[in-house]
């Protein structure tokens, strides 16, 4: 028993040594240390010896056992230390390596100046809201006061989805949309996409942008628009800018004029851009026709308003001094990383 004891630590303290991992040297505490463990079962043959020679072998083998023990210890210590120091050499963070640079969105230009338009109209009492961009000729024209044979039309060629749907050319429709659903007093303007059937060029894109103004309540004047659209128009582009109404035709209102402001670019001396007018147009305005309130059912004998439409597109351009309207819809990274 004594010899078989010797060779059992002698395998074990082999193996110990020699065990290459944690899990390892916990098989090996369980082969040999464990309930059903050689050096376990050795103890529990003690009762084939004599009476003298138990105490001494158990002397023996408790002997053994704690030998074993320090070595799994001893081992098990060692390859977890290899094991933490291996780990945080894999995790070295080499400070030399060029950064993961996290790409951060930004916003397109169209949306910044949008987001600063609305923030005039929104200090001044307007509300904000949405038009479809598939209209119907219905809003698009006939309540706008162009009907079907009207010369207007001619300047808005669009895109038709069908006999009665098309791509809006102009978000005024939204106008007959707000005053159908809401009662006057209504200040709102109305943002979004409009399109055109026109032939591509530096200012002219087939998609561009409008925002839409109505105001509407009782004793609504010119002087009311007049100062809405200069205020606007001063915040816009600084006190310094002269702001010019000249005298104009749309179907829908009466009086119309379109609003001009000085060039940005050469500050209202004359170049490329205003093509040597000094003046930049930068909307359409009026007084809503009487037939247009008619229509959305409010009284022209007892409210008026006024409507604006402005060209979101003209105001980036100009404010980025942008030369071509392309730039804005052409998804090109290097364009668009410079805001
Ligand atoms: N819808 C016009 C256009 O696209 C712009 C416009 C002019 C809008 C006068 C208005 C307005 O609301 O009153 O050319």
């Amino acid at each position: 028993m004594k010899e078989k004891l010797e060779v059992i630590k002698a395998a074990a303290m082999e193996a110990i040594s020699s065990a290459i991992d944690e899990k390892g040297i916990e098989e090996l505490r369980v082969k040999y240390l464990g309930k059903k463990g050689e050096l376990t079962a050795i103890l529990k043959q003690m009762g084939s010896l004599s009476p003298e020679e138990r105490p001494k072998m158990g002397q023996l083998v408790n002997e053994a056992k704690s030998v074993v023990e320090e070595a799994i210890g001893n081992k098990a210590d060692q390859l977890k230390a290899k094991a933490t120091e291996l780990k945080l050499k894999a995790e070295t963070i080499d400070i030399t390596m060029p950064p993961k640079v996290n790409k951060v969105g930004k916003l397109h230009p169209l949306n910044t100046v949008l987001n600063d338009m609305i923030d005039i109209f929104q200090s001044m009492g307007f509300d904000v809201l949405d038009g479809p961009e598939v209209e119907t000729d219905h809003y698009n024209f006939e309540c706008l006061n162009v009907p079907a044979d009207h010369p207007a039309r001619d300047m808005q060629d669009t895109f038709y989805l069908g006999e009665n749907l098309l791509l809006r050319t102009q978000t005024s429709a939204a106008q007959i949309r707000t005053m159908e659903t809401r009662k006057p007093p209504i200040r709102v303007i109305c943002p979004g996409r409009v399109f055109r059937a026109d032939e591509v060029d530096a200012t002219h894109s087939p998609v561009f942008h409008q925002i839409e103004g109505l105001v509407v309540d009782k004793g609504v004047t010119m002087c009311d628009l007049k100062g809405v659209l200069e205020q606007f128009a001063h915040e816009i582009y600084g006190k310094d800018t002269n702001v010019k109404f000249r005298p104009s035709f749309f179907p829908f209102t009466e009086p119309s004029v379109e609003v001009d402001v000085t060039c940005s670019e050469c500050g209202g001396k004359g170049c490329r851009v205003c093509k040597g007018s000094g003046w930049i147009e930068i909307l359409g305005a009026g007084m809503v026709h009487p037939n247009v309130l008619r229509s959305c059912g409010i009284d022209p004998e007892e409210y008026s308003g006024f409507a604006f439409g402005i060209g979101l597109d003209r105001l980036t351009t100009t404010r980025y001094k942008i030369s071509d309207i392309r730039h804005l819809f052409e998804n090109d990274k290097r364009f668009l990383e410079q805001f």
